[in-house]
This record gives C-alpha cells, structure tokens and sequence, in this order.
C-alpha cells in the first residue's frame, strides 16, 4: 500500500496486524529506527490529538518532523497544494499527513504522477479518518477482547462524521455483533456502510458494550439545518442517566475534542467507564504502527 487513505484499502490481516504492532509499542518501548525518512504535517484543519500524535508518533520512530503551515505556506502567495507536494517531495520529504476539509482531496493527491511522498490521511472532510477508527478498535481490543460478540453504539452527527464512516468500515471487517448509529433525523445520513439507523437514543443504547459519543460538529452544519441544541441535548445527550441504558460495564468512548456540557456530561466524560484518554494515548502507538506499516511497503 502506498498511502494510508482509508480502512477500505485493509484486509482483516492488516488490521491484525497494525493492532498487534502498536500494543507491542505501547508494552514494550522498543522501537524501530526510520532515521533515514522525513515526515511533513500539513494539517489545513485544525487539530490537537491527531497531529500532535503523529509528530510524537514520528519522533518515537527517530524522524525528523516538519510541520507545515498554511498560513505561513507558499500557499498564501497562490501556490497550489500540487505544486506544495511536489515540492516537499522534491526536497527529499518522504511522509506526508494530510488534514484536509475537502472529501476525497487526499485520494485526488495520491493520484499526482511522479510523486515520491508517501501519504496517510488524517482526516478529510466529512469521508474518511482512519487513524481515529484504528485507535478507537485498539482501545476497545484491549478492555473487550471479544470483538466478535460485541454491540456497539455510535450517537450524534452521523451524517456530517468521517469518523463514523471509517468506524462502520473496520467493524464491518473484523465483525463485530452488531453496530447502531444513534442520531435525530437531520444527522441521519443517506446511506450506511454498516450498521442499524435509529433515532431513538434508549433503544440505540440498550445493551451495548460500547457507545461512542460524536461532537456536535457546529462548523459542519449547513445553514439550512435547524439544529437546536437543547433539543439535541434533551434526546441525545450523553449523560449518567442515559449511559444506564447500554451495559452497566459499558465502555463510553469519544474521539475529541468534547464538548462538555452539549454531548456529553462532564461527569460521564471523567468519569469511570470512560476511556476517552485512553484513546488518546492510544493514538500514538497506533499512528506509529500505520507510519512503519507504510513505510515497509512502499
Ligand atoms: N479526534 C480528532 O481528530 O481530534 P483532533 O481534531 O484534535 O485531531
């Protein structure tokens, strides 16, 4: 594989494997050396756990990191993200991690003819985020190994989520029991990969194993959307009392960032089925498996 776009391009194996790799990160310290490569950040969203675990995640495996901003960029003069690629590439740079708002844009950049840089998306758009899904699958592996009898639930912006896109993706492929996408009528999305469409909260958790909570995306709504928040919060807030309906060892996760208070209660988010730093810490091994997973097969 030569860039990291997506979970669709994984065999069950793949996932396997880079699960079995970024435990043995996470458990052992020990790490291999990938001095010789050089990884650029080009992140033209805004980010915190994802690019700042990949800058670790490459610092951990001996890269030097370059972080490229748009603003200070070429960019800014007219220079297109073509031309920006190409010339990173040229300049020996041999890992790119793109952040992008445009759907598919890191796919269409994979495409350019000649380029050398190797690519791992980070997160384009409303498609794809499969580094978020890969982390979320580690942390869930570790507390509840037994993938195959699990029911999970993911509530709230269905529609506007790339992290549930790439979440229906790899469950459908490792085969868990049963996935349920929680959201109002507006966030329902058209279709669905994988996975059970309700819009009623109580029925969407009962039993779960695991409910994955999604931000209220407000930069994502479009203008004609009437999103009202203490509706939202009135049905689909995460809450202590809304948690009672999946399993009392339920895991409650969430990719970040929260928005305490909106989705999810404060006392839920910190509290002791919660694993949302867990995933974080995560992010880091997993991101470092998906670094050398690429760069052994160039
Ligand atoms: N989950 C996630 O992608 O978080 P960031 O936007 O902080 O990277």
């Amino acid at each position: 594989m030569r860039h990291f776009l997506d979970i669709n391009q994984l065999s069950t194996d793949d996932v396997a494997s880079l699960l079995e790799r970024a435990s043995y990160f996470k458990y052992t310290g020990v790490y291999p050396r990938f001095d010789k490569h050089r990884l650029v950040t080009l992140f033209y969203e805004n980010s915190t756990r994802t690019r700042v675990s990949f800058e670790l995640a490459a610092g951990h495996l001996n890269m030097p990191v370059i972080h490229m901003d748009k603003a200070s960029s070429s960019e800014s003069k007219g220079e297109t993200i073509v031309d920006t690629l190409k010339t990173l590439s040229a300049m020996g740079i041999s890992l790119g991690i793109i952040r992008h708002s445009e759907d598919g844009l890191p796919e269409r950049l994979a495409q350019i003819p000649g380029l050398a840089m190797q690519l791992i998306n980070a997160g384009d758009g409303k498609h794809a985020h499969p580094s978020q899904a890969l982390l979320d699958m580690m942390t869930i592996k570790e507390h509840k190994p037994n993938i195959h009898e699990l029911t999970v639930a993911i509530v709230g912006n269905i529609r506007h989520s790339r992290v549930a896109n790439s979440l229906q993706r790899l469950f459908a492929l490792v085969g868990i029991k049963e996935l349920r996408l929680v959201a109002p009528k507006l966030w329902l999305p058209k279709s669905v990969h994988f996975g059970r469409m309700t819009t009623c909260l109580k029925e969407g958790l009962n039993q779960a194993d695991v409910v994955i909570c999604l931000r209220v995306q407000h930069e994502r709504l479009a203008d004609d959307e009437q999103f009202d928040p203490s509706t939202y919060r009135r049905d689909y807030a995460i809450t202590a009392q809304t948690i009672s309906y999946a399993k009392a060892d339920a895991m409650i996760m969430h990719p970040g960032p929260i928005n305490r208070g909106m989705e999810i209660d404060s006392d839920v988010a910190d509290g002791v089925q919660s694993f949302i730093l867990q995933q974080v810490t995560n992010g880091v091994y997993m991101r470092m498996a998906m670094i050398e997973y690429l760069l052994n097969n160039p």
